[in-house]
């Protein structure tokens, strides 16, 4: 069961939460006037945030909540098809996704917590506590 709780300020997480390579954390956001599913991750020591909806068809791609590298932990994964994308930049790296990228959130990484940037009608609904990191 998915603990759903509400975030003030834009906070996704405590830093030491999000770890390289590891899972994400899922969270909505409105998004051009729509309430949409989203994740976090980090990668190479920054966190990046992307609306959690394939290119290829407008699914969710973690293939368990929270799991969205391949097994190398260098790509993002679509479970549905394996659409791969780069994590650094949402950008396709293979598969159906035919040059089609990920929709890029803006994120900060302040002091000690990462925190969605609210703003161009991007705002942070709900963070879900469960699928923290776990590797
Ligand atoms: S829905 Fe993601 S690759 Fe097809």
């Amino acid at each position: 069961m998915v603990d759903v709780s509400r975030r003030s300020a834009g906070v996704l997480c405590q830093s030491r939460d999000l770890l390289d390579g590891g899972k994400g954390i899922r969270f909505t956001v409105r998004h051009q006037g729509k309430a949409l599913p989203a994740f976090l991750i980090r990668y190479r020591g920054r966190p990046h945030a992307y609306l959690n909806q394939c290119a290829h068809q407008s699914v969710e791609l973690d293939w368990n909540e929270g799991d969205f590298f391949d097994r190398e932990g260098e790509l993002l994964i679509c479970a549905t098809h394996g659409a791969r994308y780069c994590p650094e930049t949402g950008a396709c790296a293979g598969g159906r996704c035919n040059g089609r990228g990920l929709v890029r959130l803006e994120v900060v990484e302040t002091g000690s917590q990462v925190c969605l940037a609210e703003r161009d009608g991007v705002h942070l609904l709900d963070v879900e506590t469960q699928g923290q990191p776990s590797r």
